[in-house]
């Protein structure tokens, strides 16, 4: 299969190593807005490229979109309209509308498309759901996520990537929906400012934190920065009436003891995202290969992204107007499709 990944940037120059690797794959192209990009990446990685991504679609059995979130809506429709099987990393889009407007699409269309959320795959968000599935954990009254990186992306990224909300802890909404199997009906967030200007000067945020009242009535926190220099933590505890389960408790979890002659944990610590989730990362693409050979569902649709990503509309309108968010205030109420998965 020839995998054609548009936008040769961090995460696509790392998603076209780790797709060489799996079977199945023939060759991979990379293709970038700007094309010495593309071939610097390419050659870095040892990879074909394209001197653009509209020739590269011509020669190609599948997309996988890795340019910056507003460009994805135009070039999912670009991988519809050209029959390929599309991959697209979170979020969606840059808005919620665009966003919803694709998911229509969607269902109207035979392509299968595939969201970029890695904890789906990840070793201990499958346990953690597969727990609560199981109903081992009795009724599930807490989950407390937390998304913290060790140091803010580039400033570039920061004024087109939607904002702290929408671009990191959209991760943890897909993992909270993903993990309870519930939708969230009421969100209240808050947000703080105590490090890289470039963030606040952007209009966002580089701490925030917030509350979810599930369908269910399960209560979920969340919380997430930009500034956690010691390491990249991401965790979930999942807290029932008869057990509880953690996502991300190991010897390498980025944090201190404040107890007498506890040394746990040992380390060493996770640096970033890429060194988290390989893993994840690997098991997603080999994914969206099967979803690209036709022979399973995509595992997380467009509509699955729409509802992280009104998660974090609810959040970030909760920041701004100091006041709790019903979900149903927020568009797309109508796609629902009975549940979350
Ligand atoms: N799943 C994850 O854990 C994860 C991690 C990082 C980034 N992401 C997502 O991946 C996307 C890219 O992030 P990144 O950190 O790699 O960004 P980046 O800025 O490092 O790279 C983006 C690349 O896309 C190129 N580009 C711009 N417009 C393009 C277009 N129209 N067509 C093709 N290429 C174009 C840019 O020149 C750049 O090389 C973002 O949407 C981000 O949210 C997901």
């Amino acid at each position: 299969m020839r995998i054609g990944i548009a936008g040769a940037g961090r995460i696509g120059a790392y998603h076209a190593n780790t797709l060489t690797n799996l079977p199945g794959v023939d060759e991979v192209v990379l293709a970038d807005a700007f094309p010495d990009v593309a071939r610097r990446a390419a050659e870095e990685v040892g990879v074909t490229y394209s001197a653009n991504v509209e020739t590269m679609l011509d020669r190609i059995d599948a997309l996988v979109i890795t340019s910056p979130t507003t460009t994805h809506g135009d070039l999912i429709r670009a991988g519809i309209a050209a029959g390929l099987p599309t991959f697209c990393e979170k979020p969606v889009a840059a808005s919620l509308d665009e966003a919803i407007e694709l998911a229509r699409l969607e269902r109207r269309s035979e392509v299968p498309l595939q969201i970029g959320f890695q904890r789906r795959f990840d070793a201990g968000y499958r346990r953690a759901r597969q727990a609560v599935a199981s109903g081992r954990l009795g009724f599930i009254h807490t989950v407390r996520a937390c998304s913290l990186d060790t140091a803010p992306p580039p400033e570039d990224y920061i004024r087109v990537s939607g904002g702290l909300f929408r671009d990191c802890n959209i991760h943890d909404f897909d993992a909270i929906r993903y993990v309870t199997g519930v939708e969230a009906k009421v969100a209240y967030a808050v947000g703080g400012n105590k490090g890289t200007s470039y963030i606040a000067e952007a209009d966002d945020i580089d701490t925030g934190m917030g509350i979810f009242t599930m369908a269910d009535g399960t209560l979920v926190t969340f919380s997430g920065s930009r500034e956690n220099s010691y390491g990249h933590d991401v965790r979930m505890e999942v807290h029932g009436s008869l057990g509880d389960v953690a996502v991300g408790l190991d010897e390498s979890l980025a944090l201190v003891s404040a107890e007498q002659d506890v040394a746990w944990p040992t380390g060493p610590r996770v640096v970033n995202f890429m060194d988290r989730f390989l893993p994840a990362y690997q098991v997603e693409l080999a994914a969206f290969l099967d979803v690209a050979r036709g022979q399973t569902a995509s595992p997380c649709t467009v509509f699955d992204g729409v509802q992280a990503l009104r998660m974090a509309d609810a959040c970030d309108r909760s920041r701004r107007e100091e006041r709790p968010v019903r979900l149903d205030e927020i568009a797309g109420a109508d796609l629902a499709e009975g549940g979350a998965r």
